[in-house]
Formats: C-alpha cells, sequence, structure tokens
C-alpha cells in the first residue's frame, strides 16, 4: 500500500510535466478532475521574487504548485503570497540558490533538481508531512538536513546516493511514521540512528550497499510494523536485534539471515507477522526454492500459533 501512494502521487506530477511541457503562458492553472483543490504549476520560468510569469498565479485559495524545468532562486521570500499552500513541487530544474520556506506546506516532492552544494530541507516547513525526494543533485541529507520539520510523517528518500546515516540524519523527527531509503548507497547504519524515531511504523532499507547495521540500531523502533533490510554484502543478522519489534506484520531479510533463522523460535518473536521477503545476490535457483520451503514451514508454524 504504501509503495503504490508513492507511485501514484508521482505519477501524477510527473504526467502533467510532460504533457504540458510546450503550454504557454508559462504559469497556468492545472485541470485535474481527481482533485477538488487550486492548483497552478510553472513551466520553464527563471525564478525570482519580481519574476512577471510568477506574479500571474492565482494565489487565492491556492493549495498546489509547482515548476519544472526551470531555473534561478528560490529564496526565503519567493513564495510569501502563497500563504495557504499546502502541495509544492519542483522537477528537472536547475536552481543557483535553495532556501526554502513555507509555513503552509504539508506535501513536498523534490525530484530531478539541481542545487547548490550543501543545500538542505532542514528549518524548511514548520507544518510538512510528507517529503519525497529523488534524483537531485547537491543535496546534503546525512547531516541534519531535516531539522525542524517536527510534523513530518512520511519521508522518502530514493537515488539520492546517502552513504552513512548516523544519529544527526533523522535527528528530531519523532512524528515520523514512514521511513523509505530505498536506492541509496548505504553502507553503515550506527548505533543511535533511529534514536528519535519513536513513532516509526515502516522503514524500507532496500537497493541499498549495506556493509553493517549496528546489533542495537533498530531498538528504539519498538512500533515498527513493515520493515525491509536486504544488502547482498551483509553478515546474518542476528534474531535478538529485532527483538523490540514484536509488532511487526511484514518483514524483509537478506537470503543469509534466512538461512540462520531458527524456526521454532521465529513466530513467537513476531506473533503478527504475516508477509516475508528476502532478496539475494544471485537468485540461484536452489536459493529460491530453500527460502520457499522455510517459509512453507513457517507460515504453517503461524497459522497453528494463532489458531491455538
Ligand atoms: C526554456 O525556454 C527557452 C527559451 O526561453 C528555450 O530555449 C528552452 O528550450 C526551454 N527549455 C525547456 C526544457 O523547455
Ligand atoms: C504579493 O501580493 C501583493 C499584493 O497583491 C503584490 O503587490 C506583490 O507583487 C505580490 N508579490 C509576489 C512576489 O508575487
Ligand atoms: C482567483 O481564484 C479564486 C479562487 O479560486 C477565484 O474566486 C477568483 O475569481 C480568481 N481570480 C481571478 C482574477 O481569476
Ligand atoms: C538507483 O539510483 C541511481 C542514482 O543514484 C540510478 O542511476 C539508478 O537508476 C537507480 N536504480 C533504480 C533501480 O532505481
Amino acid at each position: 500500500m504504501f509503495h503504490s501512494l508513492y507511485h501514484l502521487i508521482f505519477f501524477v506530477w510527473t504526467f502533467m510535466s510532460i504533457t504540458n511541457n510546450t503550454v504557454t503562458p508559462k504559469c497556468f492553472p492545472q485541470t485535474d478532475s481527481t482533485i477538488d483543490f487550486s492548483k497552478w504549476a510553472c513551466n520553464n520560468i527563471t525564478l525570482s521574487r519580481d519574476n512577471p510569469d510568477l506574479q500571474t498565479v492565482n494565489t487565492t485559495h491556492l493549495r498546489g504548485f509547482g515548476f519544472y524545468f526551470s531555473q534561478g532562486q528560490v529564496d526565503s521570500t519567493l513564495l510569501k503570497n502563497f500563504t495557504e499552500l499546502k502541495n509544492f513541487f519542483i522537477d528537472v530544474s536547475k536552481l543557483d540558490r535553495f532556501e526554502f520556506k513555507s509555513d503552509s506546506l504539508k506535501n513536498f516532492l523534490f525530484a530531478r533538481t539541481e542545487v547548490p552544494q550543501g543545500s538542505n530541507f532542514a528549518n524548511c516547513c514548520i507544518a510538512l508531512e510528507k517529503l519525497i525526494v529523488k534524483s537531485s543533485k547537491g543535496l546534503e541529507l546525512e547531516h541534519e538536513g531535516f531539522t525542524g520539520l517536527k510534523r513530518l510523517k512520511s519521508l522518502y528518500i530514493k537515488d539520492q546516493n546517502i552513504k552513512h546515516i548516523t544519529r544527526n540524519t533523522f535527528i528530531g523527527l519523532c512524528k515520523l511514521k514512514q521511513l523509505s531509503l530505498i536506492n541509496n548507497s548505504i553502507d553503515t547504519i550506527q548505533e543511535d540512528s533511529f534514536v528519535d524515531l519513536v513513532n516509526l511504523r515502516e522503514l524500507y532499507i532496500e537497493d541499498n550497499t549495506l556493509k553493517s547495521i549496528h546489533q542495537k540500531a533498530f531498538e528504539p523502533l519498538s512500533h515498527l510494523r513493515s520493515l525491509t533490510v536486504y544488502g547482498n554484502n551483509l553478515e546474518p543478522l542476528p534474531l535478538w536485534m529485532f527483538k523490540n519489534q514484536n509488532k511487526l506484520r511484514e518483514i524483509g531479510l537478506p537470503f543469509k539471515t534466512w538461512t540462520d533463522i531458527d524456526i521454532e523460535k521465529f513466530p513467537m518473536m513476531f506473533p503478527e507477522l504475516g508477509f516475508f521477503s528476502y532478496k539475494s545476490g544471485t537468485e540461484s535457483h536452489g536459493e529460491i526454492e530453500y527460502v520457499r520451503r522455510k517459509h512453507k514451514k513457517l507460515v504453517t508454524l503461524l497459522f497453528r500459533d494463532k489458531d491455538t
């Protein structure tokens, strides 16, 4: 469900950016029968406060806005008149300055955009609940890139080359429920990386180059329901690493970990678990068969436990 939602939202914006690529004028209202709020977009403009294109936007009750194929500067005053803005996107743009600020914004999609080295989202948006960052250049997200986003519930970071996760990466995000780090370059996760994420329900760390996860890294995540940690270079993860995750309903682990699992203990550790998955580097037929057989045993055990 989580993944399909992400794709849906991204698809809607992307689709519009392609179909409207050649439309003039440069800023125009978006007609979209699936939403009931007022929305505009700008194509290929140079961003600055006094750009006349930007002043054609009707900001009265404007809830959605964004731009693509644009350049120039995003500073804290650019959207000063957009006081009711809830949804905003920047797509395929190249900015000389990125100091975004909005007190009303709830959803922010930032994709395929180049910004000056070291830019981030810290303190940008006090009301922000959902942030998607994808395939962009220049952002510094490893070190306090999201501080001050106290209401953030969903954070998706994809194709960003993040390497190390430390305590500073997600510091203060105590309302966060969904965190997806799919297809970055994460190789280490330190002990206190998730220490503030006490409300996290879903964590997806897939298609990274994970080499080590501190064995206490998951300890603060006692409300976790879905977890995927695939990594071809990971040593088998000891199950006691997940001793605080007894509410898990879905788990995805590297193949090497499944081969180690004690199938007697496993269902007792995770009484609500219903969905398992794995990923291996080679995907050989033997491995697939092995895990399949193991899953069958696990499913049987789980159901028997539930019935009694
Ligand atoms: C943007 O507009 C300029 C002219 O103002 C044009 O040369 C360029 O091709 C446009 N770029 C895109 C991506 O539409
Ligand atoms: C904001 O609104 C005021 C009053 O309508 C207008 O004079 C001003 O140009 C607008 N500023 C921007 C950046 O659009
Ligand atoms: C601006 O938008 C508001 C709300 O959608 C609408 O009532 C108003 O007529 C619009 N103004 C112009 C000049 O189009
Ligand atoms: C993963 O991210 C890289 C850029 O960091 C990109 O080139 C590649 O296509 C992405 N792979 C997938 C499967 O999305």
